[in-house]
């Protein structure tokens, strides 16, 4: 054990916000969970470290989803962070600050970037032209336009790509292109776009993404982009949309992506005022503070070469890493909702312990790109085997002699000085492969250190010499040892599976499981009885947890067909020509008595006034009006209906009113209207 202590590290840690239109799935639970694994580790160590997200707020799928469900952008992104959080709760993923893009301090910082890039130059604005919705009123992005392949003459494939053929092509080439949203033909219209420079980075940049900040694999993809050349950065949209107006273009938008990674600022910016940290020392240039942002494969452009180069542009610092991990596949294919393997976070938590999951991803997570492949089966032997069989199996057997022979104390003395010493020293190793976001190494080790805590007992048999009428005390030493090696494991587990780890600490009856804990022998020390830590994986769980899973994708079929709102449930009827309308003859009426009807329990017989003429109505309002509540009022009627001939009487005409699930609704004229006047 060196006698320096190491240094204290500030460091700040991002995962990708997700965005605030869908649920939390298995793809995405791999990066908060490698990224919270990490973040744990480095807080285990000592240091100080920050872990920071929100929720990607803005844009127009989150508008349109908004609409979709009849309700503001605000309450739609408010009640999918309250879904988020809860979520990642159940996952213990513990960031210290959750936020959202769509706060006063994203809008500052967007601003001030912003600003400070146009006042450098590094903003250009161009006319461009782009498919528009003359219906929505709207421009559209290229998935939100649908037509026939130009090429194989596909009907039905969006904007930009063909699925049948592959083919890609601009939207403007596809045959008889329509609105995906509303259906309409959309019209090429022109406005004006705001661009970030980004080719004025360009020497910057290459020198930036040769200088580690990014994987070797990164590395070779991004050298590919440089190579075919940068293009200026669109990063304006015409409103409507859902996000922030550029300060000085009225009507105009930044687009989700340049608010986006702001919102890694904004966040750690709110946790800063409200712990009191100081902001500036890790993003003014020159900090000697980390920062890392964990992301997956798909956003990599934006995040190795926008967002640096729009944080040095502004005068800002640039990340230390940018941490990029593979796709998550079920049992070796996409994730797939007919397959039941589109598996939501809150879905698998309904169904299993989310520290299988963590344990499972650590175990194959490296430091490179690759996917990572959810193999169920091997999922349920894996954490049996590792968890269950290898690390509660040493407490387990241990613990009741512990209970039995020193009245609940572990012995004072180390059985095995050497191999506890090994079980510290092999710390440093895993150390280190934690630190490399080699977790899967970091879980080898582990567990092969659980092997031979494991062939420790088996060989010393404890059971065995009680049953032989052995030394009491030689039993217990053997079992403190078990139980201190036990606890060494644990310190190593803690940042992968922190609620077992927070059990086996009170069980324990310790106060901590950082990593620096471990250097002591636990002796004569009491812990409290063994309850099992972790219980082995049940594939009928599994089965079920995909069963729900497939039924997740009819609730969500049926919300799709079903929007929400009086327009969805009676949508409007067929066009009419004006004539037909004009057919109609509508009449200001006094309701001049109202009365119930015998036997009729819907129904209302209303006489009504049209000045001067009399008329009987039969009108389904009694469930909401009391007859003398309705004497005197005005109402409007249809007075050229034909007479119907109903069980009660005739009825000569209809009245005007508006129903829902709630109530009735009659309506009324606004005051001065003369019984007897037409309406049009
Ligand atoms: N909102 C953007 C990120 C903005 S960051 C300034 C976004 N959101 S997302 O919800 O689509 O994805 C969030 C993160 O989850 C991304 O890093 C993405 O790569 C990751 N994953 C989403 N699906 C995934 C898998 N199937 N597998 C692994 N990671 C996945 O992108
Ligand atoms: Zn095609």
């Amino acid at each position: 054990m060196s006698n320096v202590a190491p240094a204290k590290r500030k460091i700040l840690v991002t995962s990708a916000l997700p965005y605030a239109n869908g649920a939390i799935h298995l793809g995405h639970l791999l990066e908060y969970i490698q990224t919270d694994i990490w973040v744990r580790f480095q807080k285990s160590r000592g240091h100080e470290c920050h872990y920071v997200c929100a929720d990607d707020a803005h844009g127009t799928a989150i508008m349109l989803r908004a609409e979709q469900e009849g309700i503001s952008s605000q309450a739609l992104i408010d009640r999918v962070s309250q879904e988020h959080q809860q979520d990642f709760a159940r996952f213990a993923v513990a960031f210290d600050n959750y936020h959202s893009t769509h706060s006063a301090e994203n809008q500052q910082f967007s601003e001030l970037i912003y600003t400070r890039l146009r006042d450098k130059g590094h903003i250009a604005t161009r006319d461009i032209e782009q498919m528009y919705d003359p219906v929505k009123g709207l421009f559209l992005a290229d998935r939100f336009i649908k037509g026939t392949c130009p090429k194989c003459k596909v009907e039905d494939q969006y904007g930009d790509n063909c699925e049948a053929c592959g083919a890609t092509y601009t939207p403007a080439e596809l045959i008889d292109p329509v609105s995906a949203i509303s259906g309409a033909t959309p019209e090429v219209r022109s406005s004006t776009h705001y661009f970030f420079k980004l080719p004025d980075f360009a020497t910057f940049l290459e020198a930036w993404i040769n200088d580690d900040h990014v994987q070797p694999q990164i590395r070779n993809k991004l050298m590919e982009w440089f190579e075919s050349g940068f293009n200026e950065w669109d990063i304006s949209r015409d409103a409507p949309y859902f996000g922030f107006e550029i300060p000085d273009a009225p009507g105009k938008y930044f687009y989700v992506w340049l608010d986006a990674p702001i919102g890694y600022l904004a966040s750690f910016k709110n946790l800063c005022e409200r712990e009191g940290l100081d902001f500036d020392s890790y993003w003014q240039p020159g900090s000697d503070a980390e920062i890392y942002h964990f992301i997956g494969k798909d956003i990599v452009y934006f995040h190795a070469l926008f967002w640096p180069a729009m944080l040095h542009g502004a005068g800002l610092r640039t990340p230390t890493a940018v941490n990029c991990h593979g796709f998550v596949t079920v049992n070796g294919a996409k994730m797939s909702k007919s397959r039941g393997t589109f598996i939501k976070a809150a879905t698998y938590a309904d169904h299993l312990n989310p520290e299988y999951l963590r344990y499972y991803f650590a175990a194959k997570l490296t430091s490179r790109v690759d996917d990572l492949d959810l193999n169920l089966e091997d999922f349920a032997l894996r954490v049996n085997s590792d968890l269950v069989g290898k690390v509660v199996n040493i407490a387990s057997r241990c613990a009741g002699f512990v209970k039995k022979l020193g009245d609940g104390r572990l012995s004072s003395h180390c059985a095995e000085p050497d191999m506890l010493a090994r079980f510290i020293e092999a710390g440093d190793e895993i150390a280190e492969h934690f630190e490399n976001r080699e977790f899967g190494r970091a879980m080898r080790l582990v567990m092969e250190l659980a092997d031979e805590a494991n062939t420790y007992i088996a060989d010393k048999a404890p059971w065995a010499l009680a049953k032989e009428g052995g030394r009491d005390q030689d039993v217990l030493d053997i079992c403190s040892m078990g139980i201190n090696l036990f606890r060494q494991l644990m310190v190593y587990l803690a940042p992968v599976v922190p609620q077992m780890a927070e059990d086996a600490r009170a069980f324990l009856m310790i106060d901590s499981l950082d990593w620096d804990s471990r250097q002591t022998w636990l002796g004569d020390h009491a812990i409290m009885k063994f309850k099992p830590l972790m219980t082995r994986v049940e594939s009928d769980r599994i089965a079920a947890m995909i069963e729900a899973s497939k039924e997740d994708l009819v609730e969500e079929k049926k919300l799709k067909e079903a929007p929400k709102g009086p327009l969805a449930e009676q949508p409007i009827a067929d066009e009419i020509a004006f004539d037909d309308f004009a057919k109609v003859d509508l009449r200001i009426a006094r309701i001049a008595k109202a009365e119930y009807v015998d036997g009729a329990d819907k129904l209302l017989k209303l006489t009504l006034d049209l000045g001067g003429e009399s008329r009987q109505v039969f009108a389904g309002i009694r469930k909401a009006y009391a007859p003398e509540a309705l004497e005197g009022k005005l109402t409007v009627m249809v007075a050229n209906l034909a007479p119907r001939k109903m069980r009660f009487g005739v009825s000569e005409g209809m009245v005007l009113a508006a129903g829902n699930a709630e109530g009735i609704y009659l309506l009324e004229p606004h005051s001065g209207a003369q019984p007897g006047e037409r309406v049009s």
